[in-house]
C-alpha cells in the first residue's frame, strides 16, 4: 500500500478540504441571488462531452486543482436551480441546512437496510414517517418507507397492492393480470409499474379527466365495465403537467364501497398536508391505502428523498416476502423493524436525516409557508399571463405549475422556449395539453418573485418568430 494515498486520505478529513469544497457551494448560492449568473449551459451536449473526454485519472491531483475544475467547468453549465428564474422542472432549490446536511449524512454513511447497520437513522426514519402518517390522517398500524422518488414509491406500492390482490404472485407469477386503473394524467411511473410488475399495459384503464383531473363519474363506468378484478385505481394529487389535483374524496368513496386499493400519487402535491391554506386539496387523502409523498419536491428537499406511507405497515411487509437470514435476523424488531423489509433497496442512504434536520431548522410550518408562497408565486404568473397580450392561459393553477401558451402556433410556442433558455435569462419547460404545445413552469424556488415571473414572460414574448 503506498503510503501517499493514505496521506491524502488523511489530509482530506480536515477542514481546510471541507472548506474548500463547501464555499464553492456557498459561491453558487450567493452568485444566484443577484440573477447576474446564466441560468443555464448556452452548450450542446456533444459540446460538454467533449470537455470531459479525457483518460481515466490513474494518479490523484491536488483538492485545489478539483475544486478549481468544478468552479470553471462544471458549475458554470450546470442548470442553476438557485437562480430565480429557473422555473423549468419539479427539481427544488434546495433548502440550505438539508444541502449542508448530506456531506454528514455521506461521512456517517448509515445503511438503512438493518437497525444493526444504522441504529439511530432507522429509529429516526420510524419517526419521520410517523409523523407523515398522522399528518396524512393514518392511525397507528401505519407505516411506510423512504423512496429515492415518487418512481420507487408507486412502484412499491403497486407490489403491495397486487400482493394483497394476489397473495401468491411472489412464488408463482402473475398468470392472470388484473386490471390497473388510473388517470389518462397520471405519471409515466404508473404504467412503468405495471410493466415492472408483469400485468402488462393491456390491463391499464386510463380514466379520461374534466378539467386536469379524473373525472369520478368515469371512473365508476370503468370500474362497472371491467371484465377483471382490479388490483387498484391511482389518483393524482398534483398532476405533473398542470399541478392539479383530483377529488380525492369521491375517488375514495367509490375505492372503499368496492374494497379496491386506492394508491394517491401525491409525490409532488402531498406537501399541501402541511398547509392550512392548501390541505383541502388534498381532502379524502386518508382514503388511500397508499400516498406517494416526494420530500424533494414541494418540501424543497435535494434529490433524492421520497416517501411511500401505507395505511397498514403490513401491506408493506407483504410486498416484499422475503427470506434473507443473512440480514433480516427478525429478533426485537416487532415495535421498530429492520426498513429493509419493506423496501426494494438493500443498500440505502440515510436520506431521512436531512429531512430531519430541515423540519428541526425550518419547522413543518416554515416549509408550509414557503409551499403557500410557491404557490402564490405561480398565481401571480398566472394573472400576468392573463393580462399580457401576447400570451393566453390554459389552466388555473391549483398549486404551483402553471401553463400557457404564446399565442400562435405549436411550432412558436416550441421555438420561443428553445430560445428563451438559450438565451441563459431564464429557463422554462413546455408539454401538451389538450393536443396543444404549451408552455410550463414550475416554481420551486422561493427566491423567484412575482417580479421575476413578469421580467420571464416579457423575455418569452421578446423572442422573435
Ligand atoms: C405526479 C408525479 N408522480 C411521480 C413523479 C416521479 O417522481 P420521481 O422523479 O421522484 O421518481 C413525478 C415527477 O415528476 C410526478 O410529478
Amino acid at each position: 500500500m503506498p503510503t501517499d494515498i493514505l496521506a491524502a486520505l488523511d489530509a482530506d478529513c480536515g477542514a481546510d478540504v471541507a472548506h474548500a469544497f463547501s464555499a464553492l457551494a456557498v459561491e453558487y448560492l450567493a452568485a444566484t441571488r443577484d440573477r447576474s449568473t446564466r441560468v443555464s449551459t448556452p452548450h450542446s451536449r456533444t459540446e460538454l462531452a467533449a470537455r470531459f473526454a479525457e483518460p481515466l485519472p490513474h494518479h490523484g491531483r491536488p483538492v485545489a486543482e478539483i475544486v478549481a475544475r468544478l468552479r470553471d467547468e462544471v458549475l458554470p453549465d450546470c442548470n442553476h436551480l438557485y437562480h430565480p428564474r429557473y422555473i423549468g422542472h419539479q427539481v427544488s432549490a434546495p433548502l440550505p441546512a438539508a444541502i449542508w446536511m448530506e456531506s454528514l449524512t455521506a461521512a456517517f454513511n448509515q445503511s438503512l437496510a438493518v437497525w444493526e447497520m444504522s441504529p439511530v437513522a432507522t429509529v429516526i426514519e420510524h419517526q419521520v414517517i410517523r409523523w407523515l402518517t398522522t399528518l396524512a390522517g393514518y392511525g397507528p398500524d401505519a407505516g411506510g418507507t423512504l423512496t429515492t422518488g415518487g418512481t420507487e414509491a408507486t412502484f412499491t406500492a403497486l407490489l403491495a397492492a397486487r400482493a394483497a390482490l394476489l397473495p401468491d404472485s411472489w412464488t408463482n407469477g402473475v398468470t392472470n393480470p388484473p386490471l390497473l386503473v388510473c388517470g389518462e394524467h397520471a405519471h409515466y411511473a404508473v404504467t412503468r409499474a405495471v410493466g415492472a410488475l408483469g400485468l402488462g399495459l393491456r390491463s391499464v384503464r386510463l380514466v379520461p379527466s374534466s378539467a386536469h383531473r379524473m373525472d369520478p363519474q368515469a371512473l365508476l363506468a370503468t370500474l362497472e365495465a371491467a371484465d377483471r378484478p382490479v388490483m387498484a385505481v391511482v389518483a393524482t394529487a398534483g398532476s405533473t403537467a398542470t399541478g392539479s389535483f383530483d377529488d380525492l374524496s369521491a375517488i375514495g368513496e367509490i375505492c372503499a364501497t368496492r374494497g379496491i386499493w386506492l394508491h394517491i400519487d401525491g409525490a409532488h402535491g402531498a406537501a399541501a398536508l402541511l398547509s392550512p391554506q392548501h390541505r383541502h386539496r388534498v381532502r379524502g387523502i386518508e382514503h388511500a391505502s397508499s400516498i406517494a409523498f416526494d420530500p424533494h419536491k414541494m418540501m424543497l428537499l435535494p434529490l433524492q428523498a421520497g416517501t411511500l406511507l401505507v395505511r397498514d405497515a403490513r401491506a408493506l411487509d407483504a410486498a416484499f416476502a422475503q427470506h434473507a437470514p443473512y440480514l433480516f435476523h427478525g429478533s426485537d424488531a416487532d415495535a421498530l423493524p429492520d426498513l429493509g423489509v419493506r423496501s426494494f433497496l438493500c443498500s440505502r442512504r440515510a436520506d431521512v436525516l436531512k429531512l430531519w434536520v430541515a423540519l428541526q431548522r425550518y419547522g413543518a410550518d416554515g416549509i408550509a409557508a414557503l409551499y403557500d408562497h410557491l404557490c402564490d408565486t405561480a398565481r401571480a404568473l398566472y394573472d400576468a399571463v392573463c393580462a399580457h397580450p401576447a400570451f393566453e392561459p390554459v389552466h388555473e393553477p391549483e398549486s404551483n405549475i402553471v401553463c400557457f401558451r404564446r399565442r400562435g402556433s405549436d411550432e412558436l410556442n416550441r421555438h420561443v422556449r428553445e430560445s428563451y433558455n438559450r438565451s441563459g435569462a431564464g429557463w422554462i419547460t413546455t408539454t401538451m395539453l389538450g393536443g396543444r404545445r404549451v408552455l410550463r413552469a414550475t416554481i420551486m424556488n422561493p427566491r423567484t418573485t412575482a417580479g421575476d415571473a413578469r421580467t420571464i414572460l416579457d423575455g418569452l414574448a421578446a423572442v422573435k418568430p
